[in-house]
């Protein structure tokens, strides 16, 4: 069987086509995407209504290429997949009329997928991992502690009460006038820091549950950049690294707690979503997973951010179940 997806839910365009081969690495045939960094990098953050026009401009290339890339045509196709939630109203639009249109010409079915699915299944496209399993899902607009028990069985342990662990760090960035998007930035600014020179509160201390919070950190980022004056190189590189280190000590001790909460003691462990590619965090986890006995997977980096090899890989995932159509 072999999927074509479709991904437009924030400023990626993106269109993949991926088949059910019983090999991970047999599995994806092509994988294109196309960036907006460049066009919402000097506004700090991604602008919805440059998005969608983006998205429209570019939509039939990138599905155009990644049938190329894929070495097929539309009459290979069993299935068309697209994003249809969450996400900015504009770009969901575009891929999932594209994807509509494409399957009324061919007579091919569409299934409309969920963003948030496509980045939990992630590390079962790139590795035979069995249910169930423990999954840190951390992106740009989410934050959660996921005990995955099987398709579409999603037990949802915790979760951000304001900000997403991905906007903290855009946002950050953002003061410290880094460009869009911002967890590359303070990766890379932290590697030149001093990690301890900054204490910033841990959140939630005494709170139940593993539930996470990322607001109080940023305001104190920002109360501590209004205390100084000129920030210099090196300033920048400190606050970055402290800040950096704080979120990451603060997501493992939370995901203790998670571990806790778990029904079925898991023996696995995945990291996905855009926060996934920050080396910090692969590499506490990975410790983490050592410690408590856990296999550790986190996706190739390419595969974090954005991309439609998840989304046609969820679509693949629910008609190999039999399970009903992804939760839209
Ligand atoms: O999953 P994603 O591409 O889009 C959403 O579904 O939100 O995640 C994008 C987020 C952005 O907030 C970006 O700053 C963050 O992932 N991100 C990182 C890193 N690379 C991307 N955060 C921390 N460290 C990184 N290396
Ligand atoms: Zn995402």
């Amino acid at each position: 069987m072999k999927v074509l997806g479709i991904e437009s839910s924030c400023d990626e365009t993106a269109a993949a086509v991926v088949c059910d081969a019983s090999k991970p690495e047999e599995r994806i045939l092509s994988n294109v995407v196309n960036s907006q960094i460049q066009l919402h990098a000097k506004y700090g953050g991604v602008v919805p209504e440059f998005a969608a026009r983006s998205h429209a401009k570019v939509i039939d290339l990138v599905i155009n290429e990644a049938l190329l890339n894929a070495n097929c045509s539309l009459d290979d196709i069993d299935v068309i997949a697209a994003t249809a939630s969450p996400g900015l109203i504009g770009g969901l639009l575009v891929g999932t009329v594209c994807a509509k249109t494409i399957s009324a010409l061919t007579n091919k079915p569409y299934m409309a997928i969920n963003h948030l699915e496509g980045h939990l299944l992630t590390c079962r496209l790139c590795n035979n991992i069995d249910f169930p399993f423990m999954a840190l899902l951390t992106s740009g607009g989410h934050f959660f502690f996921i005990e995955v028990l099987g398709i579409g069985e999603y037990k949802i342990l915790g979760k951000t009460l304001d900000d997403a662990a991905g906007e903290c760090f855009d946002k950050v960035a953002k003061m410290l006038g880094f460009e869009y998007p911002g967890g590359v930035a303070i990766q890379k600014h932290a590697q030149f820091g001093e990690q301890n020179r900054f204490q910033f509160p841990i959140p939630l201390q005494r709170r139940h549950g593993c539930d996470v919070s990322f607001s109080g950190l940023k305001t104190a980022v920002k109360n501590l950049i209004s205390s100084m004056n000129d920030l210099s190189y090196q300033d920048k590189c400190d606050i970055s690294a402290s800040f950096q280190k704080t979120v990451v000590s603060f997501i493992i001790k939370q995901l203790g707690k998670a571990l806790k909460m778990s029904s079925h003691p898991p023996r696995t462990l995945v990291v996905t979503g855009g926060v996934a590619a920050n080396s910090e965090l692969r590499d506490a986890l990975s410790t983490f997973s050592y410690q408590h006995s856990l296999n550790f997977y986190a996706p190739p980096l390419p595969l974090c951010t954005d991309n439609a090899t998840m989304i046609a890989w969820a679509a693949i995932e629910h008609l190999s179940s039999g399970y009903p159509s992804s939760v839209i």
